[in-house]
């Protein structure tokens, strides 16, 4: 059963008085408990929320698979999200998604034997003019070649 840290609590009950609705918390709230269970975002999170945040479940799964951001499934240490929109996609989006889960030997939204990576696709992640991009965990590296991508990725302990 997912509990969130008392810090996390602590955070989620703040964005809580921030707004207007308590629905405004939905998102912050998704993003503070995804953090606390290994990058993804499982029923046991959904229902936790739902008793913090006093809304139905039901109003939480809709905001939650709404947003690329939110990972439907367990994700790797380091979570790659390839922007696959116009931009990155004219400027080789593919080709990075390609090269990356061939050397890392992993199908895309699958994890990596070892548990280090995971690749998904991500809509317009707002890096349009330095094309393509893709975040890792929660940074941008952007202007990207295949190769360029893969040393990122293979700097990373
Ligand atoms: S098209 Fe990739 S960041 Fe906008």
């Amino acid at each position: 059963m997912f509990e969130l840290s008392a810090e996390g609590l602590q955070k989620v009950k703040k964005e809580m008085t921030r707004y207007e609705t308590v629905e405004s918390a939905i998102i912050p709230s998704l993003y503070i408990a995804q953090k606390e269970n290994n990058g993804w975002i499982s029923q046991d999170v959904i229902r936790t929320l739902s008793k913090v945040l006093g809304l139905p479940e039901s109003r939480i799964n809709e905001v939650f698979t709404f947003y690329t951001m939110f990972n439907q499934k367990s994700v790797g240490k380091y979570h790659v999200q390839v922007c696959q929109t116009l931009s990155c996609h004219v400027n080789g989006a593919q080709d990075l998604v390609n090269h990356m889960c061939k050397e890392l030997k992993v199908k895309m939204n699958e994890v990596t034997a070892d548990g280090k990576f995971s690749i998904s696709r991500a809509e317009c992640l707002g890096s349009c003019g330095t094309a393509p991009m893709m975040m890792v965990n929660d940074e941008y590296h952007e202007n990207l070649t295949p190769e360029s991508a893969m040393n990122l990725l293979r700097s990373l302990k």
